[in-house]
């Protein structure tokens, strides 16, 4: 996020959502007793630091030299090429480009714990310009919901979004109904007519209700 040629918004002008990104990791590591959290995509910390569930070990990655606090200053391929570790709730939020997306949540995935829980941020633009790559505003989700929409395709995984905080993609080791084979690669108003089934997205009242069935099928 250093290299920025647009203006920084007010705070007055930053969207306020009803459950935060932060919230939702508390839910889940509580829920399902997770101890050791990685979070890649660091900047200044703001939901590192937000976190209040009393993990054992909490572990940042970052390449940005002003980025704070990390534990390791490198890009993610690097540090899951290097690291030997397992963790039981990795929150994937570095370069939200599609490719790299799904390279940061395959990795995630294969340094997991069992039933550990990977959780991206930034699945549901609100609009076609919060998505495009290269970046061209400050509020950016990047194409991550391409990523997303590759990782539907695996009948091996069970993922849901949830609405709230420009998407928060929950991802474990489940039983979905597949999305067809390359739905990754459609256009954003393909995608926008459908994206309630093509994220499966869920209302963010589902996890303030602890109501959440994790196991469903994902359809
Ligand atoms: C949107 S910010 C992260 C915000 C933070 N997760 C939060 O919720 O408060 C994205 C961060 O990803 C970092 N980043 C960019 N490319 C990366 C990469 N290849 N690996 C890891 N982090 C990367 C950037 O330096 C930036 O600090």
């Amino acid at each position: 996020m250093s290299e920025t040629n647009w203006a920084r918004p007010k705070d007055s002008e930053h969207p306020v959502w009803p459950v935060h990104r932060g919230r939702i990791i508390d839910y889940l590591a509580g829920r399902f007793n997770h101890k050791i959290y990685l979070e890649i995509g660091i900047h200044n910390g703001a939901n590192f630091n937000s976190l209040q569930h009393p993990f054992r070990r909490k572990v940042g990655v970052d390449p940005d030299p002003l980025a704070s606090p990390v534990t390791y200053r490198c890009k993610s391929d690097t540090f899951f090429e290097l690291s030997p570790d397992k963790y039981d709730l990795i929150f994937i939020d570095g370069l939200h480009e599609h490719k790299q997306v799904y390279k940061d949540v395959r990795n995630a995935l294969a340094c997991l714990s069992a039933g550990g829980t990977v959780v991206m941020h930034d699945c549901n633009p609100p609009s076609e310009a919060h998505q495009r790559v290269p970046r061209e505003q400050f509020f950016w989700t990047g194409d991550t919901w391409r990523a997303l929409l590759r990782l539907r395709e695996d009948p091996s995984l069970h993922i849901e979004v949830i609405d709230t905080d420009y998407g928060v993609g929950i991802v474990r080791v489940g039983g979905q109904k597949k999305l067809p084979l390359e739905s990754w690669r459609m256009s954003y108003s393909a995608f926008d007519m459908g994206r309630k089934h093509f994220l499966n997205l869920k209302p963010h009242t589902l996890i303030r209700g602890e109501d959440v069935d994790w196991d469903a099928d994902g359809s």
